[in-house]
């Protein structure tokens, strides 16, 4: 497994910013909980890691591999 890393990441849905700049780096073999209260935003941020919802701003990588980078248009 390589890291993963998440760059000001921010997530919406329509008017509602669900995740705002959030950045973090878990390296290869480490495991990481989000812990925080109802609607702080875990389910939206785990699901744009997955893929299963889209990520409006910043870096989402996996090692050297972007799944998501708000900067770049991939076709
Ligand atoms: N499909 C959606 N459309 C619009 N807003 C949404 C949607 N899903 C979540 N939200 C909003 O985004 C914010 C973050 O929600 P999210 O479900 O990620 O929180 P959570 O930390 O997983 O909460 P919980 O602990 O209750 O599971 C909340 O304000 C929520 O109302
Ligand atoms: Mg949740």
């Amino acid at each position: 497994m390589a890291d993963l890393v998440l760059e000001n990441l921010t997530i919406a849905y329509g008017d509602v910013t669900a995740v705002e700049n959030i950045s973090l780096s878990i390296p290869s073999g480490e495991f990481l909980t989000l812990l925080g209260p109802s609607g702080c935003g875990k389910s939206t941020t785990l699901f744009a890691i997955a893929g299963l919802n889209d990520a409006t701003s910043g870096l989402i990588r996996v090692g050297d591999t972007e799944l998501f980078n708000g900067q770049k248009t991939y076709q």
